[in-house]
């Protein structure tokens, strides 16, 4: 089990470059199921999610391979065991999305139900019942979701919207089912995430015919056929609003390579309100912040609104500001484990509700503290990066599965982070 010591206060400035999407990566891995025969992505992040992934698409009868340059092959010439075994799955949940892809070509799927989350109640009865719509059977058996469509899916109109609005991964594995399905679908309601768009635009390279891609309205024509493709993986935009975030709290002046800020408006948006300088610059772009931290209120969305994904980075940031801040967590409004972590570094949250009063404060005081989940242990580094003395995060598997390496690529931008084994 890993931990990191960060020493702070520390001031970044340099060069960092922003890699290949892990939450686009993963629903496209899971589309190289549709196309018989070896389909590539790159650049692919080096992250546990995806060796996960990997090895669920291995247990299935794909061959995966890693090659130096980011590029992964998957050949899915053979899938002789359409089934996705807890033991993987409870690792990650974003393995449901094998599912539509599953039932599309082999017409028949058994899946374990995904279980709990540090961040909320996750349901996927959105997946099951637009999948239910195209014609599966589906039932859950010993912890298994069994679906089974032996005639083939036939398509229809669903609507997907659900309590929090659209859903990511169910759009995906909606779409995934659609291309195959007899007939025409219609999916009204749904997520018009980059990493939708850029999986529809995969599909699209396999053969499938999609309409209206980057819209909550998808028109799906169906087909007999996929082939396998290359797909190109956008830059994470989660990774790039993190390392903007990381400029704000050191006071620092970073270069984000690769990084695409037509994806990000709602985060440059709120950033600039803070006091943050955000300037394009070809396929990079600067960010720095040399004046007070202004207090902002925030309330997450769905895209194109502020992603939830940012919301924790956000907060430790804004924990140092001049003033009083609001965030309301509209996406999974449970998500607040990193709240009691950063008050035991001296901010000053307080929770209501789906939402949490942000009182700003001087400064921040190290303490160790533990990770939960993904994104708020991206925010106890930030914290930990701008507070007096060592502060020590433990369970850093937690982010090690969406950041690859995070100290490697702080230390060089003048953090002093150790990762250490205990
Ligand atoms: C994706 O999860 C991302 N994961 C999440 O990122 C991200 O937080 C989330 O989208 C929202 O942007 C990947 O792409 C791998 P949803 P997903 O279905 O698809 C409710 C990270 O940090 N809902 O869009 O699982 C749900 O409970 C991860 O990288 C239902 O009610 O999220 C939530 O309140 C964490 N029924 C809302 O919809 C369903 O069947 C949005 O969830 C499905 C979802």
């Amino acid at each position: 089990m890993d931990i990191f010591r960060i020493e702070g206060p520390v001031r970044l400035s340099g060069s960092v470059s922003i890699n290949g999407s892990k939450n686009a990566s993963l629903p496209i891995m899971a589309a190289a199921i549709l196309g018989e025969g070896k389909s590539s992505l790159a650049p692919v992040p080096r992250l546990s999610d995806i060796s996960v992934f990997s090895q669920l698409l291995e247990q299935l009868g794909c061959r995966v391979v890693k090659s130096s340059d980011r590029r992964l092959s998957i050949d899915s010439t053979v899938i002789d065991n359409p089934v996705g075994e807890y033991e993987i799955v409870r690792k990650m949940r974003a393995s449901i999305c094998i599912l539509g892809p599953l039932l599309a070509r082999c017409r028949r799927a058994e899946v374990s139900m995904p279980g709990g989350c540090a961040i909320g109640d996750r349901p996927i009865n959105l997946h099951l019942r637009g999948l239910r719509e195209l014609g599966a059977r589906i039932h859950l058996k010993n912890g298994y979701i069994v679906a089974q469509a032996p005639n083939g899916l036939t398509g229809k109109e669903i609507f997907l919207g659900g309590p929090f609005g659209s859903t990511v991964l169910g759009t995906a594995n909606v779409l995934m089912a659609a291309t195959l399905a007899k007939g025409r679908t219609t999916i009204e309601s749904a997520a018009c995430e980059p990493e939708i768009v850029n999986l529809a635009h995969g599909l699209q390279n396999m053969g499938a015919k999609i309409s209206g891609i980057g819209s909550p309205r998808l028109v799906v024509e169906g087909v007999k056929q996929l082939h396998p493709a290359e797909f190109e993986i956008i830059p994470d935009r989660i990774e790039a609003g993190t390392f903007m975030a990381a400029a704000a709290i050191t006071q620092g002046e970073l270069r984000l390579q690769n990084c695409r800020l037509d994806h990000m408006m709602a985060v440059v948006d709120k950033l600039r309100n803070i006091g943050v300088t955000i300037e394009p610059e070809d396929n990079d772009c600067m960010v720095a912040r040399t004046g007070p931290i202004r207090p902002a209120d925030i309330t997450t969305q769905q895209y194109p609104g502020f992603p939830t994904d940012l919301q924790a980075q956000l907060m430790a940031l804004l924990s140092l500001a001049e003033g009083n801040s609001v965030i309301v967590e509209k996406v999974f409004p449970d998500r607040f484990m990193h709240v009691a972590e950063l008050n035991r570094m001296a901010a000053n949250l307080r929770k209501e509700g789906p939402a949490v009063i942000v009182a700003g404060v001087k400064k921040l005081t190290a303490a160790p503290v533990m990770a939960s989940d993904l994104r708020a242990s991206a925010a106890l580094v930030l914290a930990g990066l701008a507070a007096e003395g060592t502060t020590t995060v433990n369970r850093v598997y937690h982010i090690d599965r969406g950041y690859e390496r995070i100290e490697e690529k702080l230390n060089p931008l003048g953090a002093k982070i150790t990762r250490e084994s205990i």
